[in-house]
C-alpha cells in the first residue's frame, strides 16, 4: 500500500524527470474479456483526456464500455479536488456504489485523479469506506493493468505516488470526439497559488518534448481531427523546465505549422505569457483568437496574499496587448471571497470585470483546500455575504457576455460542426472565437468548419445557418 502524503506533495526535487513509453504485456490482454467498465469523469479538461487515456487503457485489456453503471463490472470514479463541491459529489457517489455492491458484491469499484493524490481522503477511505477495492493517483495511470490484475487476485490496491511520476509517451486514447483533441504538453503546476491544490494533486511541472507533442497533432490530423487544444495547467511556461532550447511560442508555431486546421491552448497564467506569443498567434490563422486568462482578483491586496505574481495594473497591460489580436475573445476565472477579501477589494474585481469586459467567466466562491497556505488564512466573511458577491458578479459577467455575443448577430463565422445540438433539427459547434452556436445543418456536415450567419443571439449561445 503506498498512500498520498501532503509533506511530500509539497517538495519540489531537481531530480531529472524520465520519459518512458506505454506498453501493455500480454498477460494482461484478457484480463477484461467478457467485462464491462463504467467510469464518471468529474472536473476539468485535464481529468477528460486522463479518463480518455484509462479507457483505451481498459480496452487494450479487453473490457467493454458502458453507459450504465448498474450494469458495469468495474466502476471508476475520475475525481477533482479544486473545489468542495466537486468533493462532496464524489462522495454521494461512492454511496451508490456501496448500494450497488451490496446487491453484486462482485464488482470492482475504485477512485483515481485528484482526490486520490489527497491524504485526507485516503485516510476517510480507509476508514469508512474500505470496500472500495482500487484507488490510483495521477501519477500512475499507466500502470492500470498490473493494479487491476492484482485486484482480480484478491489484493485491495491503495497505490499512490505522492511525488511526480515520469513522463509517459505514447498512452493510448479513446477519444470521445473524432473532430477534436485534447493534447497534453505539460503536467503539474509549480507556481503554488496559495488557495490551490493543484500543484500537491498534479505534482512538479513536467513538459513533454516538442517531437512527441508534434507526433501527437500529426498524427491526429492524418486521421482528420480538425481541432487541438493543448493542455496543461500553466501553459504559457511550457519547456521552462526542459534543458531544450524552446518555449511555449515556439511549440505554438510548430503545432500551426503542422497545417492542422485549428489550435488552441488552455490554461494561460498572466505572468508566462511574452510577447514572442502574442506575436506567434496573431501570425497564424489557424492559431485561434481565443484566450483564458484567469484574473482571480482585481485588488492587488488580494492577489498578492493569493500569491499570484502580478498586479491588477500589469494583467491590465497584458490585456491591452493580447486585444490587438485580431477579433480575439477574452474569458477569465474569479474567485470571490477569498480569506480577508473586503468590500473594497471585492468592487476593484468588479472594477478590472468593468475594464475587461469579457467574452465570458468562471466565476466561483472561495473553498478551503486543507494543506494550502490560503485554508489557514483567517476567514471573517459569511457565506451569505459572499454569495450575494457571486450573484453581483455574475450580473455584471452575463452583462458582457450578452454585450459581446450581440456583436456576431448578421456576422458571418466559421463553425466547427461536432455534435447534434438539443435544438431540434440543428447541429452545434463553436466559433474560431468559442462562442457556442446552433445551426440548422444536415448531419452530413458533422466535422466539418462550415461558414454560418448568425441569426439570433443569447448570452450564453448563438444560432445560425450555413451560407
Ligand atoms: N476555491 C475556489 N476556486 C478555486 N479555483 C482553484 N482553486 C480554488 C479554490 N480553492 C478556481 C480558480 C482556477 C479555476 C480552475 O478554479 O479560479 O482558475
Ligand atoms: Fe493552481 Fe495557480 Fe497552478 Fe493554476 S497556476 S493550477 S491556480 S497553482
Amino acid at each position: 500500500m503506498l498512500k498520498p502524503c501532503l509533506k511530500d506533495a509539497k517538495i519540489r526535487t531537481d531530480k531529472p524527470i524520465t520519459f518512458k513509453e506505454y506498453t501493455i504485456y500480454d498477460k494482461y490482454k484478457n484480463l477484461g474479456q467478457g467485462k464491462k467498465y463504467f467510469i464518471r469523469t468529474y472536473g476539468c479538461q485535464m481529468n477528460e483526456h486522463d479518463s480518455e487515456n484509462i479507457k483505451a487503457i481498459l480496452e487494450d485489456m479487453a473490457f467493454t464500455e458502458t453507459d450504465e453503471m448498474e450494469n458495469a463490472d468495474l466502476i471508476l470514479l475520475n475525481t477533482c479536488a479544486i473545489r468542495e463541491n466537486a468533493h462532496n459529489k464524489v462522495f454521494g457517489m461512492i454511496g451508490r456504489i456501496k448500494h450497488l455492491k451490496e446487491s453484486k458484491p462482485g464488482i470492482v469499484a475504485g477512485i483515481c485523479g485528484c482526490m486520490a493524490q489527497e491524504e485526507v481522503v485516503v485516510d476517510e477511505i480507509l476508514n469508512k469506506y474500505s470496500w472500495l477495492n482500487l484507488v490510483f493517483g495521477t501519477h500512475n495511470i499507466a500502470e492500470l493493468p498490473v493494479l487491476l490484475a492484482n485486484v482480480y487476485d484478491g489484493q485491495k490496491q491503495i497505490e499512490v505516488y505522492s511525488i511526480e511520476g515520469d513522463v509517459i509517451e505514447n498512452m493510448p486514447a479513446k477519444r470521445d470526439s473524432k473532430y477534436k483533441a485534447w493534447v497534453n504538453i505539460m503536467y503539474g503546476c509549480d507556481k503554488f497559488c496559495t488557495y490551490c491544490i493543484v500543484p500537491y494533486t498534479r505534482g512538479k511541472q513536467r513538459s513533454r518534448k516538442i517531437k512527441e507533442i508534434i507526433k501527437e497533432i500529426n498524427e491526429l490530423k492524418e486521421k482528420g481531427y480538425q481541432e487541438v487544444t493543448l493542455l496543461g495547467q500553466n501553459v504559457n511556461a511550457y519547456g521552462k523546465d526542459l534543458n531544450e532550447e524552446y518555449d511555449m511560442s515556439d511549440l505554438l508555431e510548430a503545432a500551426a505549422e503542422t497545417g492542422i486546421p485549428r489550435v488552441r491552448f488552455i490554461t494561460s497564467h498572466p505572468w508566462d505569457f511574452t510577447d514572442k506569443m502574442i506575436e506567434v498567434i496573431k501570425k497564424y490563422p489557424n492559431i485561434m483568437p481565443y484566450i483564458h486568462l484567469p484574473l482571480q482578483s482585481g485588488s492587488n491586496r488580494i492577489l498578492k496574499l493569493m500569491g499570484r505574481r502580478y498586479t491588477k495594473e500589469s494583467y491590465l497591460e497584458l490585456f491591452n496587448k493580447l486585444k490587438t489580436i485580431p477579433n480575439v475573445a477574452i474569458t477569465t476565472d474569479i474567485i470571490v471571497g477569498f480569506p480577508g477579501e473586503t468590500e473594497e477589494d471585492f468592487k476593484e474585481t468588479l472594477d478590472v470585470v468593468n475594464t475587461c469586459k469579457y467574452d465570458s467567466a468562471f466565476t466561483f466562491i472561495f473553498s478551503a483546500r486543507e494543506g494550502t497556505p490560503a485554508a489557514k488564512m483567517e476567514d471573517n466573511t459569511s457565506l451569505e455575504e459572499k454569495e450575494k458577491r457571486l450573484y453581483k458578479l455574475n450580473d455584471l459577467i452575463n452583462k458582457y457576455a450578452k454585450e459581446a455575443n450581440d456583436k456576431y448577430l448578421d456576422k458571418e463565422v466559421l463553425v466547427l460542426l461536432e455534435g447534434k445540438s438539443n435544438k431540434d433539427e440543428c447541429l452545434m459547434g463553436y466559433t474560431e472565437t468559442m462562442k457556442l452556436v446552433n445551426v440548422k445543418a444536415d448531419p452530413k456536415h458533422l466535422g466539418q468548419i462550415v461558414k454560418v450567419k448568425i441569426t439570433d443571439v443569447k448570452t450564453w449561445s448563438l444560432d445560425g445557418v450555413i451560407i
